[in-house]
């Protein structure tokens, strides 16, 4: 395994001197006082956020999510996934306090790109009729429903949504390069409910949820510490359980439990980052130019492209490539994340994969050294981003532990994280433990437990449709 080659070995052939790497490794430098700012910076927009919406960088979604589940749903339920690029479906099973989750089924599907960019009525068609496709495959298997009942849905709709209730919600925005016309400014579970009628479809959906609120629910009901969740994918977010009394924006609005899960949506978060012309420019050619600039810096949808564009860079300033510049180093987003990845994991003494990599992607003919320098790049790029991600995560800590004297911080407290990103990249998760044991300290830090749970929004959604059953009392 491979993580950057050491500095001299680089210098030592004259390639890795070049004015834009060296700079490049100077602008993104996170040393302590750099992750304290951004940990201090975080926890500041959270409570401003918590105020009064706009109040802040930071959203801080009221989910709606008052009560964890039990352990003592039963029945089935499904839950539709809407994440990023994939979707997917489930039918989860609840036993109850012994049998637990009994059943999973799964179907996975891609969204077409022209539906990034297409309607919401063909976007939401297109999912509805996925889920008819596989409520009718596992048709002859359903349970019976009792009458005058109909099966419920735990719907993870992954983009901020102002909720309204624990079953409804307004899209403020898209991000991670959705441009579908017409849906911000709508409820997206009626947009659901319009599509599934449409389908002869006859769902219920009883709990409208971002993916780090079912990923909280999913871990949580395993295991009781967990107050954290983070998405490290195509976009990031976290979310957190909050202490009502520390909520402002509530008004008197009291939660059952005395608390609430809060969706951060902390892509949204810009303060004192180290960014360089790089990110500038990822961020002026996306669809949603000055916003969302902590996931352009550290999730996978923009790891890639922002080294493809410092690659550009540098061949055209001949520090890369020879005298020409690869033809398909221009095309946006030709260089994604898991190729980064994959180059981080060459362990090969000549790079052969970093080579075959650059080639295939890019058209580039690179030298060994030319292939040293593109890993500590990518190295540069990613290590910022992992312990950005860290210092995001304490400042979460950090928030939770001001207002709950102590109760955060000296105790077992479990970060569930799940997401691509996060599960595919090791370095990538080397630098967040990193960041946090530096800001932490190692013995508060072994207290905390950053966990991967693997696809727990699923089971999470379905859970809090139970949770939320329109059946129940
Ligand atoms: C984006 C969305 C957010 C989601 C995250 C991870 O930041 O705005 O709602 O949780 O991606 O999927």
């Amino acid at each position: 395994r491979r993580a950057a080659p050491p500095m001299a070995a680089i210098g030592a052939g004259g390639v890795a001197t070049s004015p834009i790497l060296t700079h490049l490794r100077e602008r993104c430098a996170t040393p302590l006082p750099v992750l304290r700012r951004v940990a201090d910076a975080m926890a500041a927009e959270m409570r401003a956020g918590l105020v009064s919406d706009g109040a802040g960088d930071l959203p801080m979604i009221l989910s709606y999510v008052d009560s964890l589940p039990s352990g003592d749903e039963k029945g089935a339920f499904y839950a539709l996934d809407l994440g990023g690029t994939n979707f997917r479906v489930l039918k989860v099973q609840l036993g109850g306090r012994d049998g637990r989750v009994v059943e999973t089924e799964l179907q996975y599907a891609q969204i077409p790109q022209e539906l990034m960019f297409g309607t919401t009525e063909e976007l939401f068609d297109f999912i509805a009729s996925e889920l008819a496709r596989f409520v009718s495959k596992e048709g002859g298997r359903s349970l019976h429903l009792p009458q005058g009942k109909k099966w419920e849905l735990g719907f993870t709709f992954s983009f901020p949504v102002k909720q309204t209730s624990v079953d409804s919600g307004i899209l403020i925005k898209w991000t991670k390069g959705f441009s579908v016309s017409g849906t911000a400014g709508r409820d997206v579970v009626a947009c659901l409910n319009e599509a599934m009628e449409r389908q002869g479809l006859d769902m219920r959906v009883s709990a409208l949820v971002n993916d780090t609120v079912a990923t909280l629910a999913g871990a949580h009901y395993y295991d009781e510490d967990v107050m954290v969740a983070v998405i490290l994918g195509t976009g990031t977010n976290a979310c957190y359980i909050e202490r009502a009394d520390a909520i402002p924006k509530l008004q008197g609005l009291k939660p059952r439990s005395g608390k609430m899960i809060i969706n951060t949506e902390w892509g949204a978060f810009s303060g004192g980052l180290p960014l360089t012309e790089f990110d500038k420019d990822v961020d002026s050619a996306s669809v949603n130019p000055g916003e969302q600039i902590f996931e352009k810096t550290i999730s996978g949808m923009y790891l890639g492209e922002i080294v493809r564009r410092i690659l550009l860079k540098m061949a055209k300033d001949n520090a890369l490539f020879g005298d020409s510049v690869p033809q398909k180093l221009s095309t946006p987003f030709i260089l994604g994340t898991p190729c980064l990845c994959a180059m981080q994991q060459d362990d090969t003494d000549d790079l052969t994969a970093v080579g075959a990599i650059l080639s295939d992607t890019t058209g580039a003919q690179s030298s060994l050294k030319e292939r040293e320098v593109v890993v500590e790049v990518c190295d540069t790029i990613v290590r910022r981003a992992g312990r950005l991600a860290g210092a995001g995560i304490v400042g979460i800590l950090q928030k939770m532990e001001e207002d709950s004297h102590g109760l955060v911080l000296g105790r077992r407290t479990v970060v569930a994280m799940d997401g691509g990103l996060y599960e595919h990249y090791p370095q990538y998760r080397r630098y967040i433990q990193d960041a946090v044991t530096e800001l932490l300290g190692q013995k508060t830090s072994e207290n905390i437990v950053i966990d991967h749970n693997k696809d727990g929004s699923g089971i999470g959604a379905a859970l809090l449709a139970a949770a939320n059953s329109k059946y129940v009392g």
